[in-house]
């Protein structure tokens, strides 16, 4: 894989957004990647994490709150690494629109509760009115995060496919090292590799990887 842009989007806050996206990028820097974070949510929290030191910072970051500046921060990124993870604001906003318009594949954290799977399906409309402006399929998928039973998860996930919104077969539990990591700049790939959590990460990587990408 190379030269992708995969957008971390969600009008849901606390939907496990900044999460993926740092672990992500630390999986992928573990695998020899390199990866670039563009943070677009004015509450600057993958900034900060990756302020830390721990291993996220590895990554190139570039924090862009003018969102007439994020089309050209992707394109500018995606140019010199391997992959590029945006990550937006827990909110609808314009920002979101010229974010995901810029990504070759997007991917919906969503928790495992009816309002969060009706928040998935609005932002999918978002990614669906991007991809018609822009002319083009931008590949979506939903990922189950902060899974406490899996039998709500189950559920979840069946609701998410009759609804269209493709969900990953893996999916993140609720679990304490996702949130210890943030406290390091970190992530499970790096503090905990043999963890479950760092498999559960590895195999959301892999999928993605298999999946459509828009381009490239
Ligand atoms: N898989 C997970 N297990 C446990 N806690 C999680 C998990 N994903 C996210 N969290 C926690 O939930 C909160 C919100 O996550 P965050 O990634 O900041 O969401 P968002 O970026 O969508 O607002 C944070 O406290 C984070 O540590
Ligand atoms: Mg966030």
């Amino acid at each position: 894989m190379s030269r992708r842009v995969l957008v971390i989007a969600s009008i849901k806050g606390g939907a496990g957004k900044s999460t993926l996206a740092a672990s992500l990028a630390v999986h992928w820097l573990q695998a020899g990647r390199s990866v670039a974070l563009l943070d677009t949510d004015p509450n600057k929290t993958l900034s900060r994490w990756h302020a830390k030191e721990g291993a996220l910072a590895a990554a190139t970051l570039r924090t862009e709150l003018d969102e007439h500046a994020i089309l050209p921060r992707i394109k500018e990124l995606r140019g010199n690494h391997d992959v590029t993870l945006v990550d937006c604001a827990g909110f609808g906003n314009q920002a979101m629109v010229f974010a995901v318009g810029g990504a070759d594949q997007v991917v919906v954290p969503v928790m495992a509760d009816e309002a969060s799977v009706y928040e998935a399906m609005r932002t999918l409309k978002v990614v669906e009115s991007a991809g018609s402006m822009a002319d083009r399929e931008i590949p979506a998928f939903t990922v189950l995060t902060r899974v406490k039973r899996s039998s709500v998860a189950r559920h979840a996930r069946a609701q998410l496919e009759a609804l269209g919104a493709r969900p990953l077969k893996a999916q993140l539990a609720d679990r304490a090292v996702f949130q210890e990591s943030t406290f390091y700049g970190s992530a499970p790939s790096n503090l905990a590799p043999r963890s479950p959590a760092a498999r559960e990460v590895r195999e959301v990587a892999n999928e993605l990887a298999e999946m459509k990408w828009g381009r490239g």
